[in-house]
């Protein structure tokens, strides 16, 4: 019933689209499930806020391929089976340059991302949110790009979900649930990036109406993957500390907790950063925002690097546990900065 409705209320949303903007239609949510089988265990990295063509601005050295170089060497030695990126996939590498992509043809999709993460990150899957900067110019480009040139960059629409059986000694699901968080972070009459403004006009996304669909959306997800073992959830925005703050952003941490969320997984702050599940804040949170780029992180976390310190979060699933090692790859010479241990939400939210 619940299937049956959701690909009405998808179905009514693409329509209206092409019906109300004579710019190209945005996908805002996936009317199916996207379905993925796995032997044994769940192998991932997470990485934000790496879009620059090797460097940053005024970087003489190239952060962002110090940090593709050492995870390539990890997803090689732990046979990673994807990438969770958590969006800001495109900056503006020069002053001359423009932010995000222009088109699915833009050369950055060679210069930021095929070009720089090579070997087994070359190969496979990048399952992707858009970020504030990918707002900055066309994102509807980069829906687009993954539906006709290389689903590798995965984004089929702003919002989607995807499980993952794994047939281990134990069969386990995992239900990952993908969010744009812009319509949540940025309130439509406080928007100061014209580009960004027009494609929020371009989606109709200017009163609370569309934040409230949004959430209904992800709350019909979050009840229909209650039988899942883990509930992982992405978006761009973070949700830690001080850094929840931003207008309906709260809203996420209560349907997350209200349906038993594992851990939520972000960027945007540049920096690699840890909110431990507690009795009255059962989510895990994790900012994974410091793969080009670091500055200071959200105030009020429980672990977190100091500006300056580039990396990525490395994770593992067997069963009930997930084991995670944040990494330090400022250069090459690669540390474990932080290691921990999650438990299944089917141990403390029993089904
Ligand atoms: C889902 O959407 C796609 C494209 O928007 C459409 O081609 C397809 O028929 C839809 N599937 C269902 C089951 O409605
Ligand atoms: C956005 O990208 C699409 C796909 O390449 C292209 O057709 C469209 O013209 C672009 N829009 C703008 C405003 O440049
Ligand atoms: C991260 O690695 C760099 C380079 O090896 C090192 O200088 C820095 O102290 C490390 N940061 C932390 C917090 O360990």
């Amino acid at each position: 019933m619940m299937k049956v409705l959701s690909i009405i209320i998808s179905f009514i949303v693409i329509q209206g689209l092409l019906i109300t903007s004579n710019a190209i239609p945005i996908s805002e949510t996936s009317n199916v499930t996207f379905e993925e089988k796995y032997n044994d265990m769940l192998d991932f990295i997470v990485i934000g806020d790496w879009g620059y063509q090797g460097k940053g601005v005024g970087q003489h050295h190239g952060n962002q391929k110090n940090v593709a170089f050492v995870m390539k060497k990890w997803a090689e030695r732990y046979n990673s089976q994807f990438i969770i990126n958590v969006g800001d996939s495109f900056y503006k590498s020069e002053p001359d340059d423009h932010q995000g992509v222009d088109s699915v043809n833009d050369e950055k999709w060679k210069t930021a991302w095929l070009d720089v993460y090579e070997g087994r990150l070359a190969e496979i899957p990048w399952y992707s949110v858009a970020g504030n900067h990918d707002w900055y110019n066309n994102v509807s480009a980069e829906i687009e790009y993954s539906l006709t040139v290389d689903s590798r960059f995965f984004m089929p629409s702003l919002f989607y979900v995807r499980t993952n059986i794994i047939n281990g000694e134990k069969k386990t699901k995992v239900a990952w649930i993908h969010i744009d968080t812009n319509i949540f972070f940025y309130k439509y009459d406080l928007l100061k990036n014209d580009q960004m403004k027009n494609n929020f006009d371009t989606l109709g996304w200017n009163d609370d109406n569309d934040v409230e669909n949004k959430l209904r959306w992800i709350e019909q997800q979050l009840i229909e993957q209650q039988d899942a073992d883990w509930i992982l959830a992405t978006g761009h925005h973070p949700l830690i500390g001080a850094c929840v703050a931003y207008n309906y952003m709260p809203r996420l941490v209560e349907l997350f907790e209200r349906y038993g969320v594992s851990a939520y997984f972000a960027g945007h702050a540049h920096v690699l950063e840890y909110q431990t599940p507690k009795p009255d804040s059962p989510v895990a949170y994790f900012t994974s925002g410091a793969a080009s780029r670091t500055s200071e992180g959200c105030s009020g976390k429980d672990w977190g690097m100091p500006e300056g310190t580039f990396g990525f979060l490395h994770a593992t699933i067997v069963e009930n546990e997930m084991t995670f090692s944040f990494v330090n790859a400022t250069t090459t010479k690669d540390k474990v900065v932080y290691q921990g241990k999650l438990t299944a939400r089917s141990i403390w939210h029993p089904k």
